[in-house]
């Protein structure tokens, strides 16, 4: 394989900032060149540590403004692209849609016809698009989503991220667009955007805030480890099937109120001053349209691709703690900026 140069939108978010931190540290002879627009959720202290590293390069861009997206970047020299940049959050895109249809519909077909003008001029070798189990819609209690299952999203997040799908597909059939998608469960690890369940309930505890469960708390979710995701994702990029999607999960699942349950756990070992820290628990009201149930089958990647997870779930929502225990600077700040209104009338809303 030639020299890989990788273009990373939206590599200043969680897992976008993590697949950075993964390619950069698994693979010397790589370049990665970041753009995000930094928004509420980009943060470019999760990338400090790259910080003059000849290696990698930073873009502020917004992939929403076309005329950007082609001056700057029309003529860069990138081989292959893992497209991360979108507005991620399903409560938000409850408020207010609008900058979800922008963002992951819009940017990511600015970022297709990018990536077809690539293609033409250099030959660019994939177009990895990061999508989103939600696109399948909620389960009941039993099965799994495989790459065969049809789309039925719920949520203005979840339709915007499965139109982007459609698109990057059609990219394929088209244009003969190298691209592959990939459909993950929820993820969880280090810079984890504060406003998401697992890191709302480290940080709620460690403030002695209420712990808000929607519902009954028995909504179930698929949890991946981001560290285990950015690994699959490298894999797939390099041996995945153009024109193909991959689901990625860990046969992971896990009731809201089991988490929630095992993160008070850790920190009544941890921060034994709160303890115990189950009575912050509250539960409030529930999300319009939460979806009950989401569960990967990754027997696809697991047998044409050789992928397995590296890390178990006890010892990663451990380290998932402590980084938030040990890296106290990162979310004072953002707790203490425009998040915190967000936060605040979030919850108000939820109690009332
Ligand atoms: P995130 O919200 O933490 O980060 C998103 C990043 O995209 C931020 O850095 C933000 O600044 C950037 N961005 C947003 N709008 C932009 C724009 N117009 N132009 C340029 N950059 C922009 O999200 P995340 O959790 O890291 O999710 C990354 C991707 O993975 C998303 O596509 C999301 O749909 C998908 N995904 C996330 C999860 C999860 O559990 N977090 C699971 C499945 C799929
Ligand atoms: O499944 C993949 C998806 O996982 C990604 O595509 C999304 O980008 C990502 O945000 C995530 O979506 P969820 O809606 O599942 O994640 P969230 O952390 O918002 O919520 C997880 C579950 O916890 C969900 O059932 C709602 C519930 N919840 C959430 C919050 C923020 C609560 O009970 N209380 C809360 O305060």
């Amino acid at each position: 394989m030639k020299q890989r140069k990788i273009l990373v939108t939206g590599g200043a978010g969680f897992i976008g900032s993590n697949f950075v931190h993964t390619i950069l540290e698994e693979n010397q002879d790589v370049t990665v060149t970041v753009v995000d627009k930094l928004t509420y959720a980009g943060n470019l202290k999760n990338l400090d540590k790259w910080k003059g590293d000849p290696r990698f390069e930073f873009i502020k861009l917004d992939i929403t403004d076309k005329s950007e997206v082609f001056s700057k970047l029309q003529n860069i020299e990138v081989n292959e692209i893992a497209h991360f940049a979108a507005e991620s959050h399903v409560d938000r895109s409850i408020l207010g849609p609008e900058e979800f249809v922008k963002t992951n519909l819009m940017g990511s077909f600015y970022m297709l016809e990018l990536a077809r003008k690539l293609y033409s001029q250099n030959g660019l070798r994939v177009f990895l698009h990061v999508s989103t189990d939600e696109v399948f819609g909620s389960l009941g209690e039993d099965g799994a989503f495989t790459e065969k299952t049809p789309y039925a999203p719920n949520s203005p997040y979840s339709a915007s991220k499965a139109g982007s799908d459609h698109l990057v597909r059609a990219y394929f059939h088209t244009y003969g667009l190298p691209v592959i998608t990939t459909n993950c469960s929820n993820n969880y690890g280090p810079f984890h955007f504060p406003e998401k369940l697992i890191p709302l309930m480290i940080l709620n505890c460690l403030q002695g805030k209420p712990l808000p469960v929607y519902g009954t708390g028995e909504n179930i979710r698929d949890w991946l480890f981001v560290k285990d995701h950015c690994l699959a994702i490298d894999l797939v990029m390099r041996d995945g099937k153009f024109g193909e999607t991959y689901n990625i999960g860990t046969r992971n699942e896990k009731n809201n109120l089991d988490i929630v349950h095992k993160i008070c756990e850790l920190m009544d070992e941890k921060n034994p001053k709160g303890a115990p820290h189950k009575k912050l628990i509250q539960f409030v009201k529930d999300r319009p349209g939460h979806d009950f149930r989401y569960a990967i089958d990754p027997s696809k990647i697991e047998n044409e691709l050789g992928w397995k997870p590296k890390y178990k779930f006890e010892e990663a929502i451990e380290q998932t703690v402590d980084w938030f225990l040990e890296n106290r600077s990162w979310w004072e700040e953002i707790l203490s900026g425009e998040y915190n209104k967000y936060y605040e009338s979030q919850y108000k809303e939820l109690k009332s």
